[in-house]
Parts: structure tokens; sequence; C-alpha cells
């Protein structure tokens, strides 16, 4: 929303585009944006133009269109835009959003997330009169809002009292944006479980860094209140000055990437807050007050930089985020290691390592390839922190409605901090007492706000769809909290010592193994026709079988199983034969005997497989099709090195095969929605 700061309407959409196209991501079935109408009065009607497929066929469609004055100058004017991963309804120009409430666009809404009780509310609104469209939940939104503007008991009603009312009707997750011809120049905005931030340009430097939250909502006489006070100058819930009122944009978005070339001031909302913004001011109000509620939104400063989140000379995000990996690990550790005194300080544990040392059990709660970190360092963990540790995916953890304890820790691992199911896993154990542990990309997301500590990973933005650099320091930063918690162990100082004298050397070794990428390139080269693709493999390298398996999945859409070599001979052997294309991890640790055993059991069946083994080991490397040779490090830390080679053979067979890396079919990079 500009307020003040005349702009092309043309201008408008290219911001809005490009910032669909910086949250692309997050999904890419289908596009859609309203704005303005033409006309004089441009605020007096809504322009809607929505698309299926990706976001750049909605920018064509919006340009093929002659009757849109794209030259008009507006000196105040709202628009927004979605770019949808459907959940309920195919991807469809009826389905996309924005939604609407009827034929002459009163109100639009996009949304992210999922409305569980859509069926009930269609039903009622369907016995009022609203005809439907589309098959999705967020339709109800729209039709619910313009039946309680139309049954109004006041004449005058706020836009956002209107929504405050909405909510209360609606379950599930959601981040929703409204848009309407009855309120012109007014946005509303709410959340509830899916993220939802307002990034803040200015001209002026803003007089506030923080807004107070008014919780006179719901009641009838704010509207009254409201209404006057939109007459007098400089009111009471001013966000800003009255010099800054003259010109200011507000960014509504699901996260900062799609605005951080506009501002990096923003203001990340609350479950149930619902900001407005009325004449240029911001203002955020809930229903009422819960106990120890914080009573301001801070103004935040982001620190990520547009560089970060461009691809540069890269062919894809996927591909630059690997090549990243030596300096993301690097900056995960940053700081946080002394390798002078093998010192390791995780700031954001330090307050509560008292009582996770006083703990019955960890458990380590993800999804997708957070979890795999999870059961990458799981042995480690185990040996360091001489708990029992627990590796679980959040969906299946909580379907099992599993026990826990006041005395359990609980870790959630998440690159966006916004995964559904990990977010709901964590209100579970907090529900129960434990104390609970973020591990997280994203600063200011809801995992990292809602855990009691936590520790933020340092990666930098990932945007490829599937993770690659988030994975490595994902397991870099539980290798050094397991190092935290050992620190006054006497007899584990020389083991100590050692993995610390291996993170120091990763970086370079990671270099060593992108230096393969030519080989692996070559290897793709042969195996991209193929169907399947099984890895294998076992003890600390088990996790890169399943992570290398996703990886390729993901993005290629072969079939790919990860594969525990301890479990071959009771049924995956059934799969080998001369044809099938394997690739074993064979790593000199303690499992590498057995791990020989698998490969002849493998080998006598005439298969061929393709190992990933350390550097000077002839033994197996009479015995492989092809070898892909790596710098030894130590054992619990020889994963980050042997995932590498499968993230770089996963985009090359995905180019090769022709498909979009960043943007695999069917996947989101954010799953919101449980
Ligand atoms: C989605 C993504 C995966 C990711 C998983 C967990 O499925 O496509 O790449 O591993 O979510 O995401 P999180 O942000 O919680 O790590």
């Amino acid at each position: 929303l500009n307020y003040r700061v005349p702009r092309t309407r043309g201008d408008i959409i290219q911001t809005l585009i490009k910032g669909l196209l910086r949250l692309e991501y997050r999904g890419y079935d289908s596009a859609g944006v309203a704005v303005d109408g033409p006309g004089k009065d441009h605020t007096a009607n809504i322009s809607l133009y929505k698309k299926t497929g990706k976001v750049k066929a909605l920018d064509e469609e919006i340009y093929k269109n002659n009757s849109i004055d794209l030259e008009a100058e507006l000196d105040t004017h709202f628009g927004i835009a979605h770019t949808r991963w459907a959940t309920h309804g195919e991807p469809s120009s009826l389905n996309s959003h924005p939604q609407r409430s009827d034929k002459n666009n009163e109100f639009v809404v996009i949304h992210n997330g999922i409305i569980t009780n859509y069926k009930e509310l269609k039903k009622y609104l369907v016995s009022k009169g609203y005809e439907f469209e589309s098959d999705t939940d967020t339709e109800v939104i729209p039709k619910l809002i313009k039946y309680l503007y139309d049954n109004r008991e006041n004449d005058y009603v706020s836009f956002s009292t209107l929504v405050e009312r909405v909510i209360q009707q609606l379950e599930g997750a959601f981040a929703l944006v409204f848009k309407s011809i009855h309120f012109p120049g007014e946005a509303v905005a709410t959340r509830r479980g899916s993220p939802l931030l307002i990034g803040v340009r200015s001209q002026y430097e803003l007089s506030t860094d923080e807004i107070p939250v008014q919780y006179n909502c719901g009641d009838s006489r704010r509207d009254e209140q409201e209404k006057n006070l939109l007459n007098q100058v400089g009111s009471t819930n001013a966000l800003h000055s009255v010099h800054d009122r003259l010109a200011v944009e507000f960014y509504f978005a699901s996260d900062a990437s799609a605005i951080i070339e506009h501002t990096n001031k923003v203001v990340y909302l609350e479950d149930d807050d619902v900001a407005v913004v009325v004449e240029g001011k911001l203002s955020v109000h809930r229903v009422k007050r819960k106990v120890g509620e914080d009573h301001v939104r801070l103004i935040q400063t982001l620190q990520v930089e547009l560089q970060q989140i461009m691809k540069g000379n890269f062919e894809a995000f996927m591909q630059k985020e690997i090549f990243e990996q030596p300096e993301s690990v690097f900056n995960t550790m940053r700081g946080r290691i002394c390798f002078d005194s093998n010192i390791v300080l995780l700031g954001g544990l330090s307050d509560h390592l008292k009582e996770i040392k006083r703990c019955r059990r960890l458990i380590v709660i993800g999804c997708g390839t957070s979890y795999h970190a999870g059961v990458a360092t799981r042995q480690i963990l185990e040996e360091l922190t001489e708990l029992p540790v627990m590796v679980e995916l959040a969906s299946d953890f909580l379907d099992r409605i599993t026990p826990v304890f006041r005395d359990d820790v609980c870790f959630f691992i998440s690159q966006s901090g916004e995964t559904a199911d990990t977010l709901m896993a964590l209100r579970y154990c907090k529900k129960r007492g434990a104390l609970t542990v973020g591990v997280t990309n994203t600063v200011g997301s809801s995992i990292c706000r809602e855990t009691d500590c936590g520790v933020h990973i340092n990666a930098g933005p990932e945007v490829g769809v599937a993770s690659t650099k988030a994975y490595t320091s994902q397991f870099v930063s539980l290798i050094m909290f397991g190092l935290m918690m050992s620190e006054d162990r006497l007899s584990m100082q020389p083991r100590r010592l050692e993995i610390i004298n291996g993170l120091k050397k990763l970086p370079e070794l990671i270099k060593e193994v992108l230096a393969l990428d030519d080989i692996i390139k070559s290897l793709a080269d042969e195996l991209h026709h193929q169907k399947s693709l099984l890895v294998m493999g076992r003890g600390y390298n088990y996790a890169t079988c399943l992570e290398g398996a996703l990886k390729i999945k993901e993005i290629t859409y072969m079939h790919s199983e990860g594969i525990m070599a301890g479990e071959l001979k009771h049924g995956p052997l059934a799969l080998i034969d001369k044809h099938m294309p394997v690739i074993m991890i064979i790593m000199k640790d303690a499992c590498y005997q057995k791990c020989h055993n698998a490969l002849q059991q493998v080998t006598a069946r005439q298969g061929r497989p393709i190992i990933i083994c350390c550097q000077d080991d002839p033994e197996i490397s009479k015995m492989a099709y092809k070898t892909i040779e790596l710098p030894q490090t130590v054992d619990c830390l020889q994963g980050i090195l042997s995932v590498i080679p499968l993230q770089l053979m996963s985009f090359h067979l995905a180019v090769l095969r022709g498909y979009d890396v960043d943007c695999p079919r069917n996947l989101a990079k954010s799953v919101t929605v449980e």
C-alpha cells in the first residue's frame, strides 16, 4: 500500500509481481493480483487478474491485456497478489487467489494456510444465498466478510472490525490480506498459524520503534471512536509522526524475501493480531489481552541483503546454495567455537544449559531434510550427552500422541521455522511442560518465537526448494550442541578435541568435495535415463542415504530409496541385478567392514555400484563400477561431506532431465499447512 507516494499503476503491478517471484518457491501452480480499477475514481472498483502456472505467465497475461491503463499515476494505491500451492481445488484461474465476495469484487482476499471448517461456513453462506465459484476453502472468507458487511448493525463499520468478526468464525491456519471497494486506500491483514510480516518504508525516519497493541476490538463503540479519530490530525494511534504520514508505504508479505528490496524495517504479527492501515497509519488490534502477552509489536531491522537472495552466476538457487556450503558452514560456527580453548558456546542456549543437562531425554523433531539432520546427529548426540535421543518426524510424532514429560527437552529443527507439522509438535510439547529449543534458519519465524530458547543456524537465506546448505548447517549446529553439553566431562575431552579439530578443517574439505563436480556430472550423464536409483549405507552415513534419495526424488522425479545397508538382506537385495543403479557409501569408520559385506552381497548379484568412499581405498575401488573419492574427516562429521556428491548428483540429473531445479512440481519450500 503506498500512501501519498505517487506511482503509476504499471509500477505497482511490477512491485507486486516481483514480490511474487521472490515468494515463488513457496508455491507456483497459479498466481493472481488485484489492483485498484480503471476510471477516474480508481478506488471505486477492483481489477482482478489470475492465471494458472507460474508468476511469469500472470505477468504476460497482464501486459497482453489492453484494458489496463499502466501509465495512470496513482497517489494512494493498495494492491494484493498471491502465488498458490494448491490444497483445496486443482490449480486453475478460478481457484487461484485473490478470491472474491461477488462479481463486483466488493471484497477480495489472499490467503496462505488452510481453513478447516470451511464446509460448515460454506453451507451457512449458501443458505443465505451466496453463490460460490471455486473449489477452494478460501472463498468462504470474502463471502463471509461481505455477509457481515451487508448485515452490519450501524451505518459505519470499520474494515478491521469486520475482519475481527470474520476470524472469530475461522478454524485452521491463515495469513490473510483484505482489500475492499468499500474501504478505498485501506488495508487489513491478520494471521493465525501462518507467517505474516509488514514492511514499512517512509522517506522520513520512523518516529517510533514500536506499535502499541489495542485491545478494544469487537466493541461496536470502537467504530464510532475510529470514525472520530479519522477526522483528527495526529491521532493517538499513529505509528508515525505527522511528517511521516505524509508519505509512507506498507508491504504485507509471508516472508521477508518479498520485500527486502524496498525496506528492512518490519513488524512481525502475532497470532490473531489484526493490523490495519487507515489514512497511512498502521495500528494493531486484538480482541482481548492474554496474560503475559506483549502489548507492543516492535519494528525490527532485518539483516538480510538483497544480494543473498539473488542467483548470481549460477544456473539455479539450489546450485548456488550447494556451492555456498564452505561459507555457510563456517558462518554456523563463527563466534561459537573457540579453537584455542576448545570451548563451544551457543549463546541462545546458555541460560537453559543447566536445565537441559538435567533432562531425562532429548527429542529431536522435524520434517523432510530437517528430520534427516536429526537422524544424522543422533549417534553423536547420544555419545556426547549420554542421554537417550529420539528423532521424530513431526507428523508421526503427533499422530502417535507421543508421551512427553516436563523433564524432556524437545528440539525443533526447521529451515523456515514455519513448517506447520513442526509448529504443531512444538505447541504439543510446550503444553506438556517440556523445554523447547528451536534450530532454525529464519530469525523472527514462528518456531523461533514460540520456543523457550534456540540456535540460529546462520546459513543465510535458502531459496531452492530442495534444501542443501540448511542441512549441513543444522548438522553442524546439533554437533556444536553436543560439544557444549560435554564440556565438563573429563573422559570426553579427547573425543571433543578430535571433533573440534575436524570442524575447523571442514570448510576446506567441503571445497575439495565441491571440486569433484565434473566427475559427478559425468556420472549423472550416464544415469539420467534411469527410472530408479538406490542409495545404501549405514551408521553415520545412513542419514546421507535418506537425504540423498530425498534430493533425487524431489527434483529429478526418479524413484529413489535410501537403504540402511544392514537391512539389505532383509528385503532390498531382491531389487539388485545388473540393471539396477546403486550408489553405496562406504567410509573408513566403525561400519566399514559391515558395509564391505553389503558390497559383496551386491556384487554377487551382478550389481555394479558407484561407491562414495575415502581417498586411497584400493580394496573398495576394485569392486566398484565407479568411485567418488572423498577426503576423510572425523566419523561423526563425515556425513557433511558424503551428502554433497548426492546434492550435486540430483542437481545434474534434474538439469539433464530438463526439469526446473528450483521449482519441483507439487512441492513448496515452506509447507504451512498440516
Ligand atoms: C518442505 C520442503 C523440504 C523441507 C521440509 C521441512 O517439505 O520442501 O525441503 O525439508 O519442508 O522444512 P523446514 O523449513 O521445516 O526445514
